[in-house]
């Protein structure tokens, strides 16, 4: 075979394995602006697999243990949920999904692991959905900690199988990608993960910042700081689909923007900036 032949082979599989097509989804818009001035920093949204139109979110470093339910709808807060026993020291994202391979409930996890003042906590809360939309306490089921390379992860995702993900935050976006071991849940030391796997797509900043897989297992949308990318996969393998590049969707930028989720049904995702009484944008399928 020529190099000739070998450099248009080579190219085709390459191409094939990694470029993205992305469905198309409209520019977006406001469905309103956050009423409560509680929730003036938000770093994390999750839909809720339980309540129609009702997004989880949270505030960054500064907030005490608390998620707010918040409609999908208007952007008006509904419950505030104070966690308890757990510690806000950095929070950066929030993902729903099953709680477990034995318990198939719906669970919402949420990552405490930024960097500010240099304190690492790397610790993931798990707890149920509460089964009101009536603001309540919830104490956590699982807690998990880790330790690692990467400075900090601003990323947690969850698939319908329950294995639960987290990029790296670092300088020029190729975060390390790792999938966490089950055994690490509620086992008191943190549990050192590694892996040779990356973040494909490159940034100027600190990135990326957020990211949610569908319910269904088969998307996933991953925020940079001034995009947000898309990736179709089939086989269930998504640290396998975000080592490639992935489809730049649309995103309204504007104003520190730490966030994106799919909405439950995955017709349509959201962003939100931090800051008060902030835009809640949505993206709908075309
Ligand atoms: C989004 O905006 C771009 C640029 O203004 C435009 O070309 C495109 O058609 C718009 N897409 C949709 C789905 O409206
Ligand atoms: C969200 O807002 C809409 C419009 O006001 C309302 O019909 C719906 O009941 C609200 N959802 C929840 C869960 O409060
Ligand atoms: C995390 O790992 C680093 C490097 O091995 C170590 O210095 C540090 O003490 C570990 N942190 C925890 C909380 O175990």
């Amino acid at each position: 075979m020529s190099s000739l032949h070998f450099i248009i082979i080579y190219i085709c599989i390459t191409v094939a394995w990694t470029v993205q097509i992305a469905p198309q989804f409209t520019n977006g818009t406001s469905v309103g602006k956050i009423d409560n001035a509680e929730l003036n920093e938000v770093s994390g949204c999750a839909a809720s697999r339980m309540f129609k139109d009702v997004l989880y979110m949270h505030n960054d470093h500064g907030d005490r243990p608390r998620i707010f339910a918040v409609n999908a709808t208007n952007a008006m807060v509904i419950a505030t949920f104070e966690i308890s026993p757990a510690e806000h020291y950095d929070w950066e994202d929030i993902a729903v999904g099953p709680c477990s391979k034995t318990d198939t409930a719906s669970c919402i996890f949420i990552l405490d692991d930024g960097t500010y003042h240099g304190v690492d906590k790397r610790t993931i809360y798990r707890l149920y959905e509460p089964s009101s939309l009536v603001s309540q306490t919830i104490a956590p089921n699982g807690v998990l900690k880790y330790n690692w390379t990467e400075r900090a992860a601003d990323t947690i995702m969850v698939d319908p199988d329950a294995n639960v993900y987290i990029i790296g935050n670092v300088l020029g976006g190729r975060g390390m990608m790792i999938q966490l071991p089950d055994f690490a849940w509620n086992n008191n030391n943190p549990v050192w993960v590694e892996s040779g796997s990356f973040f494909s797509m490159y940034s100027t900043h600190t990135d990326p910042e957020s990211g949610d897989i569908s319910s269904a297992g088969n998307e996933v949308l991953v925020k940079n700081s001034g995009h947000v990318y898309y990736w179709k996969y089939t086989d269930g393998d998504v640290v396998g689909a975000l080592i490639h590049p992935g489809a730049d969707v649309p995103y309204i930028a504007g104003g520190l923007a730490e966030t994106v989720c799919w909405s439950a049904d995955a017709q349509a995702y959201f962003t939100i900036s931090e800051g008060l009484h902030a835009s809640l944008n949505t993206y709908t399928r075309v």
